[in-house]
């Protein structure tokens, strides 16, 4: 029975699911299975955009018959030859015999290295910007080398505005009923695998994939229509960013991924040491036994993260097997840009650290951590003090956090928050909106980074829901908080947090700006809108650098700073009646009851840390 999905009032989605499939291309486990996409549009001409793997091949006949409904199949577009994608063009020639197919010239010499094809008649052989006008529907060929294989082009459809992006934007993955991105949580649940997708399928050619995203970013784009995986028509902007970070071999998050082989558990025993060591120190740690977890999946981390630390026992007088797949596969996706540490054991001959170094000194841009570390069968007491120096170079590459409690001694190399406090700050509501949900925040931090063109600066508590909206939805609006502010204004946007309540609730000052964000019209003499073109992790906030895309001025009533919000605005924090003993928050007046206050403590109200209290 076909089994096929609407993606719009002229796309229909035919192609099939494969749960079965152990390996994909034979090496990349796919324990969720995969789904291979093929599209039919239906216009005055009819066009299928690529076939399936032979494995799905007879649901995906029965779907394309179903969906033409007795129409004859005009065009067959060969996006890609691989034959998960192209198992039945040669069916598809044969039932549809008026049927042409769309190809570039290297396509062509792979369908007759694949099948034994002559009838060049058939063909229509296209080049970078031809397009092909089908009634309604115009589309256009973009050539895409190497974006998988050298064949490789997408097709953009001008009049739905949707890019049919071949190989791109895949992900591992049976389609388990939700055909768009949206219809799932993939940020939770899926991002990993499109990540394991990306890497291991086209991570090698990060060049090639910037040269597609330079051509595709020239025309809007609201679906994108991948060979595997979801469709995606919401946060296009974040895929793209994704994709833009991957291809640049740019880290997404600042942690170290440690990855070791360990025969009998000493080698593992050292990566944990100094995984502990490190997340005690505040850094994100992941950990993996490269003889359990698929390679695949370690390439995909190596790609997440800004630091790897690999630790191997010595084999055959060189590095273990698994390890050594692992590091020739990084090698071979070629991985750049990350900060490494090594930690070699051998009983009699360690030899692991030098040959992994040799391996991974070949990829560009790699730092390493100087002092590797060789244990003799298993670490001693006496080899702590260089487990540390190795955790202490380490974290020297990281950003250096501000401390939670500041010195307020003038004395070279402290940082004293008094002088902190002399930068002046405006305060403004952040606003960010999400699957229909609108939220917002306080924040101090709006800055203009440049005039022409026009940029801004957001730093956000990673403790703010807002803050994860805007990362995943890339825009935001600020509006400008003037003296006339009332402290209930901050009460509903500063106190309390948009995971729990809707800050909007019977709100009646907000109105929505041209990116169909709302901003708070009242008491506020400016609105701006940003997307976000780049996001720094700096530890406790999240910088976003983002274009002006709006900007709009309400009245001349004068922007509230910061310190006249404690002069005039804040009322004086009164401890609750009967509080024992205990420390207020100088910002909001939550009250912690205690003898101490820990220095790490962060108000659960407002977020400001332990230096923002006093005692009771
Ligand atoms: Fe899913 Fe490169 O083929």
């Amino acid at each position: 029975m076909y089994c096929t999905r609407k993606i719009t009032d002229d796309l229909t989605w035919v192609g099939a699911n494969d749960r079965r499939l152990a390996m994909f291309e034979g090496v990349y486990s796919v324990p969720a299975g995969v789904s291979y996409n093929s599209y039919l549009l239906k216009d005055e001409k009819t066009v299928l955009f690529d076939t399936v793997d032979k494995a799905v091949r007879e649901l995906f006949l029965e779907n394309v018959a179903e969906s033409l409904g007795g129409r004859p199949l005009d065009y067959i577009v060969v996006q890609h030859m691989e034959p998960d994608h192209s198992a039945a063009i040669m069916e598809m020639l044969a039932y549809h015999p008026g049927a042409t197919l769309v190809c570039n010239a290297k396509t062509l010499g792979f369908i007759k290295q694949f099948y034994d094809f002559k009838d060049e008649a058939r063909v229509l052989v296209v080049k970078e910007g031809d397009a092909l006008e089908t009634g309604k529907h115009r589309l256009s060929f973009i050539m895409a080398p190497m974006v998988h294989w050298p064949e490789v082009m997408v097709t953009y459809d001008a009049t739905d505005k949707i890019l049919f992006s071949a190989d791109a934007f895949g992900c591992f993955g049976a389609l388990n009923g939700a055909m768009f991105s949206d219809e799932v949580d993939f940020e939770k649940d899926y991002m990993d695998e499109a990540r394991r997708y990306y890497t291991n399928i086209v991570g090698k050619y990060g060049v090639q994939v910037q040269s597609l995203l330079a051509k595709a970013s020239a025309a809007p784009i609201e679906m994108i229509c991948p060979l595997h995986g979801f469709v995606i028509r919401k946060n296009i902007g974040g895929f793209v960013d994704k994709y833009a970070l991957w291809s640049a071999y740019e880290p997404e998050e600042q942690g170290v991924m440690i990855a070791y082989a360990s025969v009998y558990g000493h080698t593992e025993n050292a990566a944990e040491i100094l995984a502990g060591k490190l997340s005690v120190a505040g850094v994100k740690t992941v950990m993996y036994d490269v003889s359990v977890t698929p390679a695949s999946e370690i390439v995909s981390a190596a790609f997440k993260w800004s630091h790897l630390v690999f630790a191997s026992t010595t084999y055959n007088a060189g590095i273990f097997v698994t390890m050594e797949t692992v590091i020739f596969d990084l090698a071979a996706h070629n991985i750049q840009n990350r900060t490494v540490a090594i930690i070699e054991n051998g009983s009699w001959a360690p030899t692991s650290g030098g040959l992994m170094r040799a391996l991974l000194e070949k990829c560009k841009n790699m730092r390493f951590v100087e002092n590797t570390l060789t244990l003799r069968s298993s670490l001693k007491a006496e080899q702590l003090p260089q487990l540390d120096a190795m955790a202490g170079a380490i974290l020297a590459t990281f950003p250096k956090p501000v401390p939670a409690s500041g010195a307020t001694a003038a004395v070279t190399g402290a940082i004293a928050r008094e002088a902190m406090f002399r930068l002046s700050y405006g305060l403004f509501v952040l606003t960010a909106r999400e699957d229909g949900r609108d939220n917002g925040c306080i924040i101090n931090t709006v800055t203009q980074v440049t005039d022409s063109p026009a940029r801004v600066s957001i730093a956000v508590n990673k403790k703010n829901h807002t803050h994860d909206m805007i990362l995943r939805t890339r825009v935001f609006n600020a509006s400008v908080l003037t003296e006339s502010a009332r402290f209930s204004l901050f009460e509903r946007f500063g106190f309390s947090s948009g995971r729990d309540s809707d800050k909007f609730a019977g709100f009646e000052g907000g109105q929505r700006a041209a990116n169909g964000l709302l901003y708070v019209a009242e008491s506020v003499n400016a609105v701006i809108s940003g997307k976000v073109f780049e996001a720094h992790d700096c530890g406790t906030h999240t910088l976003f650098v983002a274009d002006v895309t709006e900007a709009f001025a309400l009245n001349d009533e004068p922007s509230v700073t910061y310190s006249y919000y404690f002069e005039h605005i804040k009322p004086k924090p009164q401890p609750p009646k009967g509080a024992k003993k205990g420390f207020v928050c100088k910002i909001c007046g939550y009250v912690h009851e205690g003898e101490t206050l820990p220095a790490d403590f962060i108000c659960p109200l407002c977020k400001h840390g332990a230096a923002d209290f006093e005692p009771v």
